[in-house]
């Protein structure tokens, strides 16, 4: 019998690393094993992990030491940084440093790295249109993964990077989901004016890793990226109100009103929606819906994610 390859997930108890490890453990004849990393292998989550009889091992991505031992005689390896964490993207950098080093470190076969645009490509520092934050970005949370693409490329691994997209389920847990306005009817609020947003429903981007993996060498030294839907601000109200069954409306906001919200991160986010918004084309154009379902066939639209979660969205009425 042929052994199965061993794929390392990071974040294997969070959302883009749990969805490739359910995504892995759901296909037996698929030939894949997973190794879950975590920082914590007592803690509740890496014991359901276990339970289900994968490898939990210990590791976190601030130690490369640890790494190494936890990609050892891995096929394959999902690198994925946590800003939101600790808001650092020379922390990311120095992380996903670390981890490429690591999987250089173990040989190997495939990397997929998450990561995102280094958006200072299209708006330069001195470029006015948005500010410059933390001194050297306009996007930090995605930038610095941009940035690290290339640690990646430096080192020759076999790496595909993945593009991915804004998670639906920040409509649950990231505080976006419909609020009740001053003239008493619910609204989501996006700076994106009529422009389209690409989404998708955060497991599913482990189930598209999961299809990159099996496809062999098919994506070694490629971008790929992924997306569930590709909706306006106005749409998605629409897939609320008929989820819901209650009027919610689009509130479209400039970024500028954005990035004054006051929450940790919101002039980021105000950038990134800016971003996405002023190169739709751009952005949109890395995402493609029919690629991702063909990655994988399960892919939910945002009608599909709403109807499965409609009733763990968060509504302050
Ligand atoms: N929100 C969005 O719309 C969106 C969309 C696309 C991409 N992203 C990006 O997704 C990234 C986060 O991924 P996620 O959503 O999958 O994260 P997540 O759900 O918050 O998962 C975090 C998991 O990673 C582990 N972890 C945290 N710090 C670690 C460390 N230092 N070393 C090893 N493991 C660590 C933790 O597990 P243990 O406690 O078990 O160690 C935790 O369960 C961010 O960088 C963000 O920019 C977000």
């Amino acid at each position: 019998m042929t052994p199965r390859k061993v794929i390392a997930v990071v974040g294997a108890t969070g959302a883009q690393g749990g969805g490739l490890f359910r995504a892995i453990l759901s296909d037996p004849p698929g030939g894949f094993t997973a190794r879950a990393l975590t920082r914590n292998i007592n803690s509740d989550k890496a014991q359901a992990l276990a339970s289900r009889g994968a490898d939990v091992v210990d590791a976190d991505i601030d130690n490369v030491e640890s790494l190494k031992s936890a990609f050892e005689g891995a096929y394959g390896a999902y690198c994925v940084t946590f800003f939101w964490a600790h808001f650092s993207p020379e922390r990311e950098l120095a992380e996903a440093t670390a981890m490429a080093e690591a999987a250089k470190h173990a040989g190997v076969k495939h990397v997929i790295w998450s990561t995102f645009e280094d958006t200072r490509r299209w708006v330069p520092l001195d470029d006015e249109r948005m500010p410059t934050l933390k001194g050297k970005y306009k996007v930090p949370h995605f930038d610095g993964k941009g940035e690290a693409n290339g640690v990646f490329t430096k080192l020759g691994l076999p790496v595909t990077f993945l593009l991915t997209s804004f998670y639906w389920d920040n409509f649950i847990y990231f505080g976006m989901g419909p609020t009740k306005g001053p003239d008493g009817r619910l609204a989501i609020t996006l700076p994106i004016g009529d422009k389209k947003l690409p989404g998708i429903a955060a497991e599913d981007i482990g189930k598209c890793a999961y299809g990159i993996f099996k496809r062999g060498r098919e994506f070694i030294g490629k971008t790929v990226g992924i997306a569930g839907e590709q909706l306006t601000g106005a749409q998605m109200a629409a897939g609320f109100t008929r989820a819901l069954g209650r009027d919610v409306v689009y509130n479209d906001v400039p970024p500028e009103a954005y990035r004054k919200f006051g929450f940790p991160g919101a002039d980021d986010l105000g950038n990134m929606f800016q971003f996405k918004r002023d190169f739709q084309e751009v952005y949109c154009s890395a995402r493609s819906v029919d690629f991702s379902r063909a990655l994988n066939p399960a892919l939910q639209d945002f009608n599909a994610w709403l109807a499965a979660n409609k009733s763990r969205i968060p509504l302050n009425s």
